[in-house]
């Protein structure tokens, strides 16, 4: 990620940026951006999406809790368990049949979520709502959805956050998968998906559409206090948060453009058109496509290839020393031997690609 093509508005936000040490306007910019589409009160910049999870973390981490979640990214759940605290995947049953299509496979299992709160044996301080869900496909977690673990959090009184990586392609998901909003713009569906949690995690490098920063926003003003505080000593005074003044207004540009609707579209379309491709030459990969990445599955491709021997990494490699493509495994050498997928993520940068650079891809 952090592989955007930035627009000449951000460009120009860049040359626009306030430098001054505290308080600079650019952050009142990014801000006022940030307030306007999470409706959350306290916004704090970071450097990356895996700072603003260490800060939320440590305030809310430690030995004996248990973080839930539709699936925790890979740097969620190390910042979590960085703190002694375990974190918890409960997806739904479908999201690991990659070969079935599914409106919703990035929902979280809400019936698996009461029963554990029924049994009562879990201290779980946090519930964190992966939008999309990144570790298992890049599937979108339906509004209904957000909306059930959302009641769920509020009866039991557990704070509910998103990580919001990829909200506007979770948006556009829920515009042209879920009945009633077809006819909404998807900032306001961003509006109302933020408005059923209480704060936000968010990698700017996504959907922000920059090639680095991130943000953690919330309503609790006693948690944003202490993550000032954390913040001081490790990305920086509260109006920068280890950013640039242009950062941040390069940040705020980001998330007005990313939810044009024609770009959304185009965006959804460019990756499901590489899924399509694959697909039709046999190469078996998660369904259906995801919104930023197409997933091969691996473990099918690579049959004679051990998860003890890395089937996923394999294939990273090949396509690398075949034709110089970036891809990430996703399965045992992300996870460890318990991992329960082998994937191969190909993740397509925004703004940077024409269909002639995937065709490219689906010949490789
Ligand atoms: C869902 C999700 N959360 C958090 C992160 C971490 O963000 P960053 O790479 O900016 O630290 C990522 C990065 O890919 C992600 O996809």
């Amino acid at each position: 990620s952090g592989t955007s093509a930035m627009s000449s508005e951000q460009w120009a936000g860049i040359m626009r940026g306030d430098e001054s040490y505290a308080g600079a306007r650019s952050f009142f910019v990014f801000e006022e951006v940030v307030k306007d589409i999470t409706g959350y009160k306290e916004v704090i910049p970071a450097h990356q999406g895996r700072a603003a999870e260490r800060i939320l973390f440590s305030i809310v981490g430690g030995k004996g809790k248990c973080m839930v979640s539709n699936s925790h990214f890979d740097t969620t759940r190390a910042n979590a368990e960085a703190t002694g605290a375990k974190a918890l995947d409960i997806p739904v049953r479908e999201a690991l049949d990659f070969e079935k299509p599914g409106l919703f496979k990035g929902n979280m299992d809400v019936q698996a979520f009461q029963k554990l709160l029924a049994e009562g044996k879990s201290n779980i301080p946090l519930v964190i709502l992966t939008i999309t869900n990144n570790s298992l496909g890049g599937q979108p977690v339906s509004m209904q959805n957000i909306r059930e673990v959302s009641k769920v959090c509020r009866a039991h009184n557990i704070p509910l956050f998103l990580d919001a990586a990829r909200f506007a392609e979770n948006a556009y998901f829920i515009k042209l998968r879920e009945a009633g909003y077809e006819n909404k713009a998807p900032k306001d569906i961003a509006k109302e998906m933020f408005s059923y949690a209480d704060g936000c995690l968010v990698s700017a490098k996504k959907d922000g559409l920059v090639n680095m920063g991130g943000f953690l926003a919330m309503n609790n003003t006693d948690w944003a206090k202490q993550a000032r505080d954390i913040e001081i000593l490790g990305e920086g005074f509260p109006t920068y948060g280890g950013l640039a003044g242009r950062d941040l207004e390069a940040i705020a540009q980001g998330l007005k453009e990313v939810l044009d609707e024609e770009y959304l579209k185009y965006r959804i379309k460019s990756t499901a058109y590489l899924g399509e491709g694959l697909r039709s030459h046999g190469v078996p990969i998660v369904e259906p496509p995801g919104g930023h990445a197409i997933y091969i599955n691996a473990k099918k491709f690579l049959p004679n290839i051990s998860s003890d021997k890395f089937p996923g990494q394999a294939l990273v490699c090949a396509l690398y020393l075949e034709a110089g493509i970036r891809s990430c495994e996703i399965g045992s050498l992300m996870f460890g031997e318990n991992a329960p997928m082998e994937l191969v993520r190909l993740a397509i940068p925004r703004r940077v690609y024409t269909q002639s650079h995937i065709d490219f891809v689906i010949e490789v």
